[in-house]
């Protein structure tokens, strides 16, 4: 079975006023128009989903949010539902991303923003988003990595089999082959460090092998998984081009219409 290649931009913190978010979306619609061979994202704020879904229209380009909340409403200031991404014209949704985890693979120039900065994501609230992202029909992109300490001890395997358990617990194997996974080394996200193309595919095999022990073979030969970190058009098609890497999430190249496009074509 061949799987659809699937791309999808992170733009984080970044683009996110109106103006910003129109002009770069606009260049990425113009720079990958006529893509047929790859489902082509671009995960941007909250701000600008509006703006994106807009710009976006009658394009090749879907929308997704950077994280979504379990509860649907309630006293939970702050947070934002799948049900509401959903009535924005919203279709995907990263879960569990090693920034929300608080899983930094660079010190921040200011450490406080480290510290500051986790969110207290766990396998547990990752698998309770992905079920409500699944409840309202949106497609999940669900994150797992390991940090460089957790590499250099060689616990990664385990630390990915636990992470991929932990995010599918009590989902269907229906619901499992719709899913997105992205494996993201922490160590090698916004660092300029690759992972080595061939270990990269190693370890979506790993990612691939926990699905099927726990959801079955049909899952786990349907489910898509990315390779994030660090992608950029010269490393691409390489990455692409493995047997177990069935996209990418990007996240500095994403910013660049040009590069992002390159990516997208890449995966041909
Ligand atoms: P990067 O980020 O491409 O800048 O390394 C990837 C990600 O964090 O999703």
């Amino acid at each position: 079975m061949s799987r659809r290649p699937i791309l999808a931009g992170n733009w984080k913190l970044n683009k996110g006023t109106p103006d910003e978010a129109a002009t770069l979306a606009a260049e990425v619609v113009a720079a990958v128009a006529g893509t047929t061979h790859a489902d082509v994202v671009l995960c941007v704020p909250y701000t600008v989903l509006s703006t994106v879904v807009a710009t976006t229209d009658d394009s090749v380009v879907a929308v997704g949010a950077q994280d979504a909340f379990w509860k649907e409403s309630g006293a939970y200031t702050g947070q934002v539902s799948p049900g509401m991404l959903k009535a924005v014209g919203v279709h995907y949704v990263i879960l569990g991303h090693s920034e929300t985890r608080g899983r930094y693979g660079v010190a921040e120039p200011d450490f406080t923003d480290v510290v500051l900065a986790h969110f207290g994501e766990s396998d547990e609230t990752v698998n309770r988003k992905t079920k409500a992202v699944l409840a309202q029909g949106l497609v999940p992109i669900v994150c797992i990595g390991e940090t460089l300490s957790e590499r250099e001890q060689g616990i990664t395997d385990s630390v990915i089999d636990t992470q991929v358990r932990g995010a599918l617990v009590g989902i269907d194997a229906d619901a499992v082959s719709g899913l997105v996974l992205a494996y993201e080394p922490v160590w090698a996200i916004g660092t300029g460090k690759t992972c080595d193309a061939a270990e990269a595919d190693r370890v979506c095999g790993v990612v691939r092998a926990a699905v099927a022990a726990f959801a079955g073979d049909d899952a786990a030969t349907a489910v898509r998984i990315q390779y994030g970190g660090s992608m950029k058009p010269d490393n691409a098609a390489e990455l692409l081009g493995m047997p177990n890497i069935d996209g990418g999430l990007i996240g500095g190249a994403s910013l660049k219409a040009g590069d992002f496009a390159a990516i997208v074509a890449a995966a041909k």
